[in-house]
């Protein structure tokens, strides 16, 4: 269920060179107009994106008709129209995406959507009668019910129907309401769907439950049980009968308790003579957002909000003269088979204001008979249906020029609204990094998660150590990080911090095994006697790299453990090591044994450091110095030797090897890089995301913080099919490995709120690891 990936930074990179092409195309047309009437590209067809039967057979209805009066627009304007039917609105902002069409008329709620999802822009503007370009959102209810509504807050538990999520007056503008005027708490910032399901009754707001607006695919269908479609794989979409504003209205009159939807459909359905019957206008009224009712003909007083009209969008890939043609083309169109009379002729005066109807009016008196043969704001004659391929309300269209053709430009005010949902309580979450590397991985993050407007905003703190993380995280300079079970233990111990986020690697449970990993070439080095060996650890007191192996070791009494203190333990039996972070206090408040870092490959300040900047640092660092830092043998996770063989680092270590040059060391002789799950030497937590716990725990930072996490990894959780423009969570950009995330991360999951303490969390096992390699651990001043 994972949305589309757009390219969208991709997409804007480019768009300042793609303006200044267009720009250059538009002075060639202007200044050699002629010349360019008779260049190969001249466009001969439009293609129109049709939503339903009735509307293709309008479409191919108005095609019939354009082909059968070409003569009688300017031969250079004349292109044939296409109908492409799609099978809804997204579909068809895919297929303009992809060139598959060229057009489509949205709703302003969509023109946001499809302008940040499918690099859509809007070309023109429909217009109404009175020269207006904007109509109302507005609450609709049955007389003489919902009694006990006084105030907006008293619609919780309705039944209410929506024109859809993401239409501007049937679901925007109201839900922004309820939430900006404080009625509607905020369930999840990413998931307006969520936070509206938590509000209303069963309901019907068509596609809740459509991947777009269901990121995580586990909305529940309470939006849906209204909707009136029996068949699967109409019901709640586009296509179910409650679609739309005239489904809303329907909605109402036969189940709803209250009808969000544009006050124009209200106004035409009352005129509809097939519903009539059913319903007359005194059995209707219209509830105020101060929670009064009014009769419907006081919509300019009593509505929810104003809404952009209509736009007929084309994508920002058009270049500027195939803007300009259809603009042209549909100028004519109107002005063909459009109502014009001359008393509204004279209404539109404005000069941006481009009212194409009627302009040539003694020639269409003269072919009365064509023009009047489609009618191209009438959708009655398919099927009694309303709107198709325009409002039928609209009477002109307003032109853009092309700076004005961004969705932003158009919504203006509407900005605010369709912003306004995505308004979270906490307002922004910082994660705490400690190296260059990983910090540029964050600011990436951080910009490709605003991409998709995620909240709460991302912030990146660069702290020292994974220590000072803890420290930055306790006193409010950072919110949260990504810590090793090791870590995890340490945090919580001495920092009162918890676990709320695990990764998921390739196992079913959040957890990984550790192994002992040498070299064929090597058959001398046998996991019981390791004396005088050269060893490979990713970090002092990292979970799979130190406790559990050194555990393993002085437990099975293979190494003298010097009363619980494995440093010194280590330190007297192996010859030389690489455990970076022996020579910190901030890891190691005991005596420093220089030997723990001989293997080590840092230059400088970075030697021996436990983070992305030591090159032996982490278990792809770990492997690295078994494979060319004369290692004999490097602790790793199970997942570690696969990670990095077969060519799939570019780096000179990495290029050549390969599975079988490795073995897995056990207690009784040696395996192969596969039999981890016989031959480890025991199973640790997967690295967790932490933040304030106990006294400082705050329900709705962490709740905040995880759906971020959670919506974040549905747009860039992604490993495999993504190109280099796209920001990968779970990648690092070589040479480095594990930046943040591990990058054997499968997916991250929410930790069980029973198991958010670190004790819970690591499991008894762990617990008495740890205490087996440092038994003074809780009263150390780590
Ligand atoms: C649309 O075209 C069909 C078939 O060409 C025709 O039967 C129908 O009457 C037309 N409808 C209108 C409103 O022109
Ligand atoms: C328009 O009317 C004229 C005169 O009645 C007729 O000859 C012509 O065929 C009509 N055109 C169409 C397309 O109906
Ligand atoms: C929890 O965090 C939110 C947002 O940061 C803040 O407004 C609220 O006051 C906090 N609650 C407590 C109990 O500290
Ligand atoms: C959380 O853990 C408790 C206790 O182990 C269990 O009963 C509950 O089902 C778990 N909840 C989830 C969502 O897994």
């Amino acid at each position: 269920m994972l949305p589309p990936q757009k390219h969208t930074m991709k997409t804007s990179n480019n768009f300042p060179t793609l303006l200044a092409v267009c720009l250059v195309l538009t002075n060639i047309t202007f200044v050699h107009g002629d010349i360019s009437d008779q260049q190969d590209d001249k466009i001969n067809s439009i293609t129109w994106c049709t939503l339903n039967v009735q509307e293709q057979s309008k479409c191919l209805n108005l095609s019939a008709a354009v082909d059968r009066d070409r003569q009688r627009f300017n031969p250079s304007d004349f292109m044939e129209l296409v109908c492409e039917p799609g099978l809804d609105k997204d579909d068809c902002m895919m297929k303009l995406d992809n060139n598959a069409a060229d057009i489509l008329s949205l709703d302003a709620g969509e023109v946001f959507v499809g302008g940040r999802h499918n690099g859509l822009i809007p070309l023109m503007q429909q217009i109404f009668e009175d020269g207006s370009t904007e109509y109302y959102s507005v609450a609709l209810i049955k007389k003489n019910t919902l009694k006990n509504v006084y105030n907006l807050g008293d619609l919780k538990g309705k039944k209410a129907c929506f024109a859809g999520v993401g239409t501007q007056a049937g679901w925007n503008v109201p839900i922004n309401t309820l939430i900006s005027k404080g009625y509607m708490k905020i369930f999840d910032c990413n998931n307006h769907v969520k936070t509206t399901v938590e509000f209303f009754g069963g309901s019907c707001a068509v596609n809740s439950l459509t991947a777009k607006y269901n990121l995580m695919g586990d909305n529940s269908d309470r939006l849906c049980i209204l909707c009136a479609s029996k068949v699967s794989g109409q019901k709640c979409t586009s296509n179910d009968p409650y679609a739309g504003d005239e489904g809303a209205f329907r909605c109402l009159i036969e189940k709803g308790d209250i009808a969000f939807l544009r006050h124009t459909t209200v106004l035409e359905l009352l005129k509809d003579p097939s519903l009539s019957s059913k319903t007359r206008e005194d059995d209707l009224e219209l509830l105020c957002v101060d929670g009064s009712r009014r009769p419907i003909s006081e919509f300019n007083t009593c509505n929810w909000g104003p809404v952009p009209t209509d736009a007929i969008m084309t994508t920002s890939s058009k270049t500027s003269s195939a803007r300009i043609s259809y603009q042209r083309w549909l100028q004519k169109v109107i002005e063909l088979y459009g109502k014009p009379t001359s008393a509204q002729q004279s209404t539109f005066t404005a000069p941006d204001i481009y009212w194409t109807g009627g302009l040539n009016q003694p020639e269409s008196q003269i072919n009365n008979n064509i023009t009047k043969s489609f009618d191209l704001f009438d959708s009655s004659v398919y099927d009694n249906h309303h709107n198709l391929l325009l409002q039928d309300s609209t009477r002109g269209l307003r032109l853009f020029e092309e700076t004005q053709q961004t969705y932003k430009s158009y919504l203006g005010k509407a900005m605010d609204i369709v912003l306004g949902l995505r308004y979270c309580p906490v307002s922004k979450m910082t994660l705490c990094v400690t190296s260059e590397p990983e910090m540029d991985k964050c600011i990436k993050m951080k910009s490709a998660l605003k991409v998709q407007l995620l909240v709460p905003e991302l912030y990146c703190f660069r702290g020292y150590s994974q220590v000072h993380c803890m420290q930055a995280i306790r006193n409010g300079n950072a919110d949260v990080a990504v810590m090793d079970a090791g870590d995890v233990y340490t945090a919580g111990l001495h920092y009162d911090e918890i676990p709320f986020i695990t990764e998921v690697y390739d196992l079913p449970e959040p957890e990984y095994y550790v192994v002992a990993v040498a070299k064929v070439e090597d058959p001398d080095t046998e996991i019981s006697f390791l004396k005088g060996k050269m060893t490979c650890h990713p970090g002092l007191y990292s979970g799979g790299g130190w406790i559990i192996p050194m555990a393993f070791l002085l437990s099975n009494g293979w190494i003298r453990s010097y009363g619980c203190d494995s440093i010194q333990a280590a330190s007297n039996y192996f010859g030389k090591s690489c455990v970076p972070g022996a020579l910190s206090n901030e890891y190691n408040p005991g005596l420093p044994y220089d030997n723990l870092c001989h293997l080590c490959r840092g230059s400088n300040y970075r030697y021996c450091k436990r983070d992305a900047t030591e090159e032996f640092y982490g278990y792809t660092g770990a492997l690295r110095c078994l494979v060319e830092g004369g290692g004999n043998v490097a602790f790793v996770k199970h997942t570690t030797v696969y990670e990095n063989v077969g060519g799939q680092r570019k780096q000179l270590w990495a290029r050549n090897i390969l599975n079988n040059d490795f073995e897995l060391l056990c207690p009784d002789g040696r395996s192969s890089i596969h039999d981890y799950e016989r031959c480890n030497l025991g199973k640790v937590k997967a690295n967790a995301v932490i933040t304030r716990g106990g006294e400082a725990y705050n329900y709705t930072e962490v709740k905040a913080f995880t759906n971020l996490f959670m919506a974040a990894q549905q747009w860039y959780g992604r490993k495999s099919n993504i190109d280099k423009f796209t920001f990968s969570m779970f990648k690092s950009p070589e040479p480095y490995s594990d930046l943040i995330f591990q990058d054997a991360t499968r997916q991250l999951a929410s930790i069980n709120s029973s198991l958010r303490h670190y004790s819970e969390w690591l499991g008894e096992n762990f617990m008495l690891a740890r205490r087996l390699v440092d038994c003074r651990a809780p009263g150390s001043n780590l």
